[in-house]
């Protein structure tokens, strides 16, 4: 099924629809291609969410590496469902990657993983060199939500078919570019691992007293 428009993969009317008759389908690169980067990337993290994983085996492989505790998560209901009955070892959640600190406490998480979830989300930014006003709202809330939910100092690992420069300026201050790294495979994708800004963190241990039901996790 191909969709009208570029646009309608950031609906989650498109993916419901899509994933009642899709069983399988990898965006981007299998697991096998990128497996050395994400272990040296995530290696040494325990939390992992996956953000949009849809029908990819992204999860499920990243558990089966034992080192992680890995929960899976898209918004669409339908993908959730299906893969909660394939894969029962992982831990499936429905949530929107814009919203995630309405469905996981603050600091849950060492690490998220997003393969072409945000891709989607940006797929009705319009023209690249001025993205429209309501998917520069979109990623920022994607961005404020990553943060909530990442404890300090935790990552955000996209891979992405996004330029650099067209991903990097819609980003926010919640997330620091801390590298890039090209793959040399399909049109040329990029894996982007920003790290969570604790500027504010910071801010309220040095400048302000917190009220003493205040719980500050390192
Ligand atoms: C291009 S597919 C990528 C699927 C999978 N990660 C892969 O690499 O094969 C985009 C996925 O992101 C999900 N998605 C799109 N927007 C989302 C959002 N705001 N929150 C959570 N999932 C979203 C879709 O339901 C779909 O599963």
């Amino acid at each position: 099924m191909s969709p009208v428009e570029n646009g309608a993969y950031s609906k989650v009317e498109y993916w419901d629809e899509r994933f009642e008759v899709e069983e399988d389908y990898e965006w981007l690169a299998s697991y096998a291609e990128i497996r050395d980067v994400l272990l040296g990337i995530l290696g040494g993290l325990k939390k992992i969410l996956v953000v949009g994983n849809g029908t990819s085996e992204l999860a499920l492989k990243l558990a089966e590496e034992g080192m992680f505790e890995v929960v899976a998560s898209d918004y669409s209901e339908v993908v959730v469902r299906k893969m909660r009955q394939r894969q029962p070892a992982v831990a499936w959640v429905t949530a929107d990657a814009t919203k995630l600190a309405e469905v996981f406490a603050a600091s849950s998480f060492d690490a998220i993983v997003d393969k072409a979830a945000m891709d989607a989300v940006v797929s009705d930014e319009g023209d690249p060199w001025a993205p429209n006003e309501e998917t520069k709202k979109t990623v920022a809330a994607l961005c404020a939500h990553a943060k909530r939910v990442l404890r300090r100092d935790g990552l955000l690992v996209q891979v992405s078919l996004q330029q650099k420069h067209f991903r990097q300026r819609l980003m926010t201050n919640d997330l620091k570019l801390h590298n890039v790294i090209d793959l040399p495979m399909g049109l040329g994708y990029f894996i982007y691992v920003w790290r969570r800004n604790n500027d504010d963190d910071r801010q309220l241990t040095t400048s302000s007293c917190p009220p003493s039901s205040f719980t500050y996790s390192h």
